[in-house]
């Protein structure tokens, strides 16, 4: 039984999670889900880390005890993880006491090997990253290369950490542990930062108290970054009294240690940690798996730039195991991918609707029809089987090496030669014509058998309504990753009809009822909104408009087109306002509009600005906000 440690990174508490950090825990659940259907011992952990400017100043923004934002965040996340059925053993906060008293073993470490000195520290200093930077690494204007935000000049007594001394080290490391840092694209980008000359890093603050307090140096606290990557093993019990699972699932010389991370925090990853446990003498991870970013409209989706997917409403409307579906198979680990609501319905539908789920209903009532069970003649021989061997070998041999897509798409292959089957075979009209037969059976079993293999080697994405199709085939609802071989069927078992797994959506529909998907972010308490300065106010451009022409948009019930006046131009905007006003009723009226919002498409027109609208209390249709004497179109509403 091989022995597997997986972790996400701790989460910040100063953010609400969406998306980009539902995918990385998303994809721990899945490896942690495959490897135990396979029989290894796994640890799966998550947490939060809570410490820092970052939170200090979030907490203060908005009114709270950093430990008290923290809370909340913290219950969010739980929510979360049991919402999308995330399999964690731990979640570990690194505000707990179990976490400290691993982090001040780990400095009691670096201090008895000679690896911690004082020195004056000064430098650009970014908040978002929690990191200094040289001026060469600076954008023009003094500007964080990973955020675009400025940094500010800090000067500070600091507690050092001889990273220096570990170039060599950390180098021999990665050519002997070529697969350390996976994909090898960025192994490369590890190797040539570390060769390019490592500076020692300051490890200590004293401009914040929000911190683990340094030992032996009152009025510093430990530094954020080696606070936070500390919680890998502090949460196996390192620096407890029991350290029985650190022994475990961190010292084992067999064992996989497997850090999974965001491309933005690497660094710390690859190179940071493993320098602190080389100092320490204690094992390394033996894998870092390094993701690319979820873009909204070609940007990393952040907090900052307010262009975040929170799933809330993708997951109200499709279910846990959609989006974590979409997730797997949209991004090819590594490498960054796009959200849009359009490749979301379209993947929705073609492979978890049209694909297992039209498999699942069509295979049980072809059986439920000919037999009223699973078929009592099974099939070792057919194409069906033969199609099974390589795309089972294809998803096992792509999800071992962290390339979901491409094992998602191996079994999409197998469902859908299962659907050509089928076709081709129509057993339908064999039973209709020719009665039941041991023919008719195998075709029968081998198509079931063929859906279950598959529906077996989703368990691990879709574990909601995997077991739900293995028990409607008449399959064990337990079959996983470790269950693909042929023939596990069994035959005669009784069968009932299938209510659809994943029922189609038409999309036309659904944006017509333009549920929107992408939220504004919201406040960590809805009693604590964060207020907005008036320069963030200003940046939406709210501008008269005089409303020239007005049609509804075809098909669609809420949807009206409008041409409006702006002054200096004339554009298009498409407004949901025709439930309240005819077209008619529009044209001539000045409406206040927003101007300076990205074009969107909705039913197929651009619409390049949006109309202010409020709702009535009762029954929410909306009422358009006009001003209450004459300006001219383009007036800016301040
Ligand atoms: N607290 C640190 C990690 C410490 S680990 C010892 C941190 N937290 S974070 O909340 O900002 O980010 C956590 C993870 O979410 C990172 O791996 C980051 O890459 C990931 N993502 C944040 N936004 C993302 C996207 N838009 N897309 C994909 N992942 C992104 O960093």
């Amino acid at each position: 039984m091989k022995k597997l440690y997986v972790t996400t990174p701790i989460y910040y508490v100063n953010d609400l999670p969406h998306i980009g950090h539902l995918y990385t825990t998303i994809v721990a659940d899945v490896i942690a889900r495959y490897r135990r259907g396979k029989g290894d011992d796994v640890r799966f952990h998550t947490g939060t880390d809570e410490h820092g400017q970052k939170i200090e100043r979030a907490a203060a923004a908005q009114g709270l005890a950093p430990k008290a934002l923290a809370d909340r965040v913290v219950a969010r996340y739980h929510a979360w993880w049991k919402t999308l059925a995330i399999t964690h053993d731990d979640f570990i906060r690194t505000t707990e006491e179990r976490h400290a008293r691993g982090v001040i073993a780990l400095i009691a470490r670096l201090e008895a090997a000679g690896d911690l000195y004082t020195a004056r520290h000064e430098g650009w200093y970014c908040t978002a990253c929690e990191a200094y930077y040289t001026e060469k690494e600076l954008q023009p204007g003094n500007l964080c290369p990973d955020h675009g935000t400025p940094c500010a000049w800090q000067a500070e007594e600091n507690v050092f950490f001889r990273l220096s001394k570990y170039q060599q080290p950390l180098l021999d490391f990665y050519r002997s542990h070529p697969d350390f840092v996976v994909p090898a694209s960025r192994a490369h980008e590890v190797i040539s930062f570390v060769e390019s000359g490592l500076r020692d890093l300051s490890v200590s603050r004293t401009n914040l108290t929000w911190g683990i307090p340094f030992p032996g140096h009152p009025g510093h606290v430990v530094y954020v970054w080696l606070d936070a990557l500390t919680n890998y093993i502090s949460s196996l019990g390192f620096g407890s009294d029991d350290d029985s699972r650190y022994r475990r699932y961190w010292e084992d010389p067999g064992g996989e240690r497997v850090h999974l991370v965001g491309k933005d925090i690497l660094r710390f990853h690859a190179v940071y940690w493993p320098a602190f446990l080389l100092s320490a003498g204690l094992p390394l991870p033996t894998r870092v798996a390094a993701h690319g970013w979820w873009l909204r409209d070609e940007k990393k989706m952040s907090k900052s730039t307010g262009n975040v997917v929170r799933p809330d409403a993708l997951v109200a409307s499709f279910g846990p195991d959609a989006l974590r579906y979409f997730l797997l198979r949209e991004m090819v680990f590594g490498a960054d991918a796009s959200f849009s609501d359009e490749a979301f319905l379209e993947r929705y539908n073609a492979d978890l609707a049209n694909g297992l789920g039209n498999a699942v209903s069509r295979v049980v009532r072809l059986c439920v029809n000919a037999y009223g069970s699973t078929p009592p003649v099974p099939c070792d021989d057919n194409e069906i089987r033969t199609a099974s061997l390589p795309a089972a070998a294809g998803y096992a041999e792509a999800f071992d090496r962290f390339e979901f897509s491409r094992g998602l798409e191996a079994i999409s292959g197998m469902l859908k030669a299962v659907d050509g089957f089928v076709a081709a075979r129509q057993p339908w009209k064999i039973a209709r014509e020719e009665g039941t037969s041991d023919g008719l059976s195998r075709i029968l079993y081998a198509s079931a058998e063929g859906t279950r293999i598959a529906a077996a080697a989703l368990s691990p994405v879709i574990p909601h309504a995997a077991p739900r199709a293995l028990a409607l085939l008449g399959a064990d609802p337990s079959d996983g990753p470790g269950t693909l071989g042929w023939g596990r069927l069994p035959v005669g078992k009784p069968l009932s009809p299938a209510e659809p797994l994943f029922p189609r959506v038409d999309a036309r529909q659904f944006f017509e009822e333009a549920r929107p998907m992408t939220e504004p972010a919201p406040a960590a308490t809805p009693d604590a909104a964060p207020r907005i300065t008036i320069e963030e106010f200003q940046k939406v451009e709210l501008r008269t408009a005089k409303i020239l022409a007005a049609s509804p948009v075809p098909k669609s019930k809420k949807l009206m087109r409008l041409e409006v006046d702006l002054g200096s131009e004339r554009r298009q905007i498409v407004a949901g306002i025709a439930t309240r006003y005819a077209a008619e009723a529009l044209v001539g009226r000045t409406v206040i509009v927003v101007a300076n919002l990205q074009p969107a498409r909705l039913m197929g027109l651009e619409s390049d600005g949006m109309v202010l609208a409020a709702s009535l209390a009762e029954s929410g249709e909306p009422v358009i906000l006009v001003p209450e004497a004459d300006v001219p179109p383009g007036t800016r509403v301040k």
